[in-house]
Order: C-alpha cells, then structure tokens, then sequence
C-alpha cells in the first residue's frame, strides 16, 4: 500500500519532496517536528509482517500510530507530553460517525445561540497568564466552547472535539503565528487582532470529520480497525510489562527527539496554552521531564567512539554544554536497552534521528543508536539518508533565545534500520 501522492519516487528517495503529509487524520493538528507519514508507510510496507504489534516509545502526536492502523497493525505509544497523547489518541481511535454528526449539529446551533453568560475562569487557569495569552472576550467564547465540549458525553466524540479545541486555543491566542515557542504578538498587530473563536472551532471541526471520512472510506469497516493504546510511561526509565511485555513487539518505528527540549524543539512551550487549557497538572514541566531534562554531573563513556569523541571536542571549549549533550544520550542509551528487551526476537526497529551539529561539531546519533542497540544484540540492516525539505523545525537553534545567536544546525536526517538476532 502506498498513499504517496508523488510520482515515480525511487525507492532510495526518502526525501517525499511535494508529498501530501496531511491525509486522514494526519490533518487534525500541528506537532513540532512531526514524522514525514510516507517514511513510516514506507518502512512499514518493507519491514513489518501482517498483523503484528507496532510500537512508538516517542509517539508524538501519533504520526506512526495512524500509519500502523492503516497498515492493519495493533499500535502502541507511548509519550510524557500530555498534549501528544490526546493527539495520538484522537488520531488513531474510531469515532462513531452518527454520534460525531450529532454533536456537531448541536455545537453549530449552540454557536447560534446569543452568548449571555459571564464565565469564571476554572481553577486551574492562573487568571494573569490568561489575561496576558488571550484577549479578555476570547476568554470569554473559548469558555463557552470548552462548557459545550465538557458536556459531551461519548468519549471518543469528546477526544474528537478536544483536539479541535486546542487548535482553536492556539489559534485565537496572543501568540506569534507560524512559531512553535511562545512570543506574543507586537501590540499594534494585536490592536487589530479580533478572533472568531467559534468560527475557528467549526472550520477545525468541518475540516477534521472530513479527514476522518476520508480515512474510515479506506480503512473499510471497524473490523479492521485494530487495537491503538497510548500510554505515559517513560521508556527511559522502564516500560511496564503490563503496558508492552517483554518480547512482544514485531516493529518499532520511532523519532526520538533530536536533543534535550531546551536546546532543541520545545514540545512542552508548544503545548503549554492547551495543556494548561485542558487541566493537564504537568503543563508547565513538560520540558524538563522529556528526554535530556535532568544534567549529569559527569560525561560518560558510550560505545560510540565517534559519539565519545565528538563530546570531548565539545568539553574542551564548553564543559556544561557538552554535559547537557552527553544527558540526552544517557538517557537515549537507557531508553533503547528497554525497547531492546520488549521486541521479538528477529523484530525490527526504524529510528529516525538527525545528526545535530553544536559548537562545530557533528553529533552521530546514527552511530550512537546502532551501537546502543548493538550492546542488546541487534544487527545493522540498512541506513536511509534524506534531506529535509518540508518538517517544521529549527535548523537553527540558540539555547540562549537572543535572535542571531545560533548553536546547533539540523538539515539532514537518518533514518536507521535494524534487527534483533539474539
Ligand atoms: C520528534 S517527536 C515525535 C514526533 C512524532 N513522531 C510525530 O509524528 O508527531 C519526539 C517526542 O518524544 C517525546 N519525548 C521526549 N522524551 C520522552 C520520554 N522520555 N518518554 C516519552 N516521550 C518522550 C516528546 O514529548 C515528543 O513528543
């Protein structure tokens, strides 16, 4: 199965330049550095064998997931980011279209109705980060929205709506468009800055119960829409066997994160205004539990020599950054020995990562994941390289946030295959 809408694309070409990446629910929401779906489509059509269990131990906003429905597959993610869950979740679960139809209906007369109630803010909502993130009559239609939402009483119909409300919430905030971290709009563009909050609600709503139409027409009946689970565990730590049992995983097709969030892709300021929108108590740490959050006190030695090398290089002019690197990969390094131990014997395991470049030099996380995932007796199978020409992401990052200072450049991203053979 291929849902490329490029044509003649070589095999070897990974790139997808001009592919649409937003069919089915791949259309519902934004998520900074999202996968391409035709690598994973791709990678799953080569790699993994009928019927068996796909998993992601970095499931962002599900991109795999859906793909692994499509393929017919049972998926499970996993991701500490609260916001990526419902995503994931409100991509890859079946909605009742009758149910769906229903509450739409209702939600176009209710916008119809005259808005006379003055809303107080929830508990959870400090009132000044609010005022500052939202203009005062937008507080008051996003509550209204969020009343009627809140009242839904079928679960997937109520993800459904989520996952267009917190679009709406970015969308009719203060925040500069078209950038993943929090900047506020200069005063004279928000003078003029009037939102429809419900306008925006129903164009999210319309344009997603298309998309989920568009995918419940291929995906032919429920019957073969298999099993999705999303979890919150931190493969880092441990992945639970209730969750994922050890030796139960036919495929793994992941994008872990480039780097630790600071310096990198900031997934939780991404996320923060509908996280904290939607009552999810982590909010405001989302950053620092991900990935290469907490600092080592010392840089430790890995079986990449070229990984060891390129960590010394960066000590002998900045210490602490090279510390913050070597942090990531630590954990990297825990997270692969546990997804290692949950996949079969002879399973597959798709990393797609980017070779960072800080201070000068090159960071080899291709190198660094083969040879963690070699320490637990997987074999090299293949390596795909391509540019990236359409994934929303910085190329070009300053940890320190003043503009021009940039520290760290990501253009080209690797796409690393391997087997487990003992
Ligand atoms: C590159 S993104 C994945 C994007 C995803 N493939 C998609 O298409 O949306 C990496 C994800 O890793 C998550 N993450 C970082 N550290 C994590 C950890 N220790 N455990 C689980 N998820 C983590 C982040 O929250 C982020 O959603």
């Amino acid at each position: 199965m291929t849902l490329l809408s490029v044509e003649n694309l070589s095999q070897d070409d990974w790139t997808f330049r001009g592919a649409d990446t937003r069919y089915f629910s791949h259309r519902y929401h934004d998520y900074p550095a999202r996968m391409i779906p035709q690598i994973v489509d791709r990678l799953l059509s080569q790699y993994a064998s009928d019927g068996g269990v796909l998993f992601d131990p970095y499931c962002g906003s599900g991109t795999t997931m859906v793909e692994g429905l499509l393929h017919g597959l049972e998926t499970k993610g996993t991701d500490l980011n609260p916001l990526a869950r419902l995503l994931a979740r409100a991509k890859a679960t079946y909605v009742d279209t009758e149910a769906l139809d229903v509450e739409i209906r209702k939600f176009l007369e209710y916008s119809m109705r005259p808005r006379t109630r003055e809303y107080e803010l929830p508990p959870w909502l400090d009132a000044e980060r609010v005022g500052f993130w939202f203009k005062e009559e937008v507080v008051q239609e996003l509550m209204s929205v969020y009343s009627f939402v809140d009242h839904i009483e079928n679960r997937e119909v109520e993800l459904f709506f989520l996952v267009a409300f917190s679009e709406t919430i970015r969308d009719c905030s203060n925040t500069r468009n078209g950038e993943f971290k929090l900047f506020r709009k200069p005063k004279e563009v928000l003078d003029v800055f009037h939102p429809d909050v419900f306008r925006t609600m129903i164009d999210k709503l319309g344009r997603n119960r298309t998309a989920y139409g568009e995918m419940l027409g291929f995906m032919g009946a429920k019957r073969n829409w298999r099993k999705s689970e999303v979890f919150d565990f931190d493969s880092v730590k441990a992945i639970p066997a209730d969750a994922v049992p050890g030796e139960s995983v036919d495929i793994v097709v992941t994008s872990p994160p480039y780097g630790d969030s600071h310096t990198t892709v900031a997934y939780g300021q991404y996320s923060r205004l509908s996280s904290e929108w939607l009552g999810f108590a982590e909010a405001a740490r989302v950053d620092s539990m991900l990935m290469g959050g907490k600092r080592l006190r010392s840089i430790p030695s890995f079986p990449s020599a070229s990984l060891d090398g390129a960590l010394q290089k960066i000590a002998s002019h900045d210490r602490n950054r090279a510390l913050e690197i070597a942090s990531f990969y630590a954990d990297l390094q825990n997270s692969i020995h546990n997804v290692a131990h949950a996949v079969k014997l002879h399973g597959v395991v798709c990393y797609v990562v980017a070779n960072r470049r800080v201070k000068g030099v090159d960071l080899p996380t291709d190198d660094a994941v083969t040879t963690f995932f070699a320490e637990r007796g997987f074999e090299h199978l293949a390596t795909h390289r391509r540019e990236i020409p359409n994934k929303r992401m910085p190329l070009r990052n300053s940890p320190s946030n003043e503009p021009g200072a940039t520290d760290s450049t990501m253009v080209r991203e690797i796409i690393v295959v391997l087997r487990k053979r003992a």
